[in-house]
């Protein structure tokens, strides 16, 4: 399994639950091999990933469509993209950017435009950069998103990538996002516990994707402290919520009660400080 894989499989989760995950084009994305993926992870690490997946789309939609009512003239920008498809499921006139490696970009830019122009997704007009947080220099990008923004309201996202990075390529990238941000945007981050880290369902899954990765692709099982978003520097946080709070808000009739029994994400929004 290469890492761009488990941004198809994140598709597939949300098109499970359309009404759940507010997302009904994820589907487009869905093909033989992925449900091959999805179909081992239900079955050998946990059958609720597809329903916590919804949730998190949900959550993060919510948010964005709060801000961008509050800010019409606000972009998103969305690092570690891979095949969402938020610029989709808010208003037209909201800016977007993607920001992934080179193979999910270029993919991505040409699947949409196919299916605009079939008719199957409503028009966007949608900026990218390919960028991969491991490069050690990453003032070229930080420019070029700074000239993009210039100097709008902006709600960035880092969803299901922080997993995969290393703390040092984390701390690098925080670091870029704060040059990038100004005083009341928003920055939406997901990651696991520490305190999560020794749960059977955990080590399933990094079971999983160890022994699926044939690559040389990172899959670091980074783990991040409800504490260490406390101590962002030049950010506040502003909303936690797990997906045991997500359950209760989303689906009442469903709600979850263990959760080491679960993946167990944290979502987390922080705003922007003055400097
Ligand atoms: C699980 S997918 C999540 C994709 C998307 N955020 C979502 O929620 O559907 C992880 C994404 O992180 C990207 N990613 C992982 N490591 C990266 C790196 N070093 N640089 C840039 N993107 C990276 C992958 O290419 C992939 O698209």
């Amino acid at each position: 399994m290469k890492v761009h894989e488990t941004a198809f499989i994140t598709c597939a989760y949300r098109s499970s639950d359309v009404l759940l995950s507010g997302d009904p084009y994820a589907k487009l994305w869905d093909n033989p091999a992925t449900k091959v993926w999805v179909d081992g992870i239900i079955n050998e690490v946990s059958p609720a990933e597809p329903y916590l997946h919804c949730l998190r789309n949900r959550y993060f939609l919510t948010a964005m469509i709060d801000f961008f009512d509050q800010n019409p003239d606000g972009v998103l920008v969305n690092f570690g993209s891979g095949f969402s498809m938020y610029p989709f499921l808010i208003p037209k006139h909201i800016n977007c950017m993607d920001i992934d490696q080179e193979d999910i970009i270029s993919y991505k830019n040409l699947k949409l435009n196919e299916w605009m122009m079939k008719g199957l997704l409503p028009q966007r007009d949608l900026s990218y950069v390919m960028a991969d947080f491991r490069d050690k220099d990453p003032i070229d990008i930080i420019t070029k998103i700074r000239s993009w923004i210039d100097g709008r309201p902006s709600f960035f996202l880092l969803e299901g990538v922080l997993y995969f990075l290393s703390a040092s390529v984390t701390d690098r990238l925080f670091h870029s996002i704060k040059l990038i941000q100004k005083e009341g945007d928003l920055l939406g981050c997901v990651s696991f516990l520490p305190e999560s880290a020794q749960t059977k369902v955990q080590l399933r899954l990094n079971d999983y994707f160890d022994k699926h990765n044939f690559t040389n692709d990172t899959f670091s099982h980074q783990m991040l402290s409800t504490e260490s978003y406390h101590n962002r520097s030049g950010y506040s946080l502003i909303d936690h919520q797990d997906y045991i709070d997500l359950s209760i808000k989303y689906t009442p009739e469903k709600v979850i009660k263990d959760k080491f029994s679960i993946l167990n994400e944290n979502m987390y929004l922080l705003v922007r400080n003055k400097d």
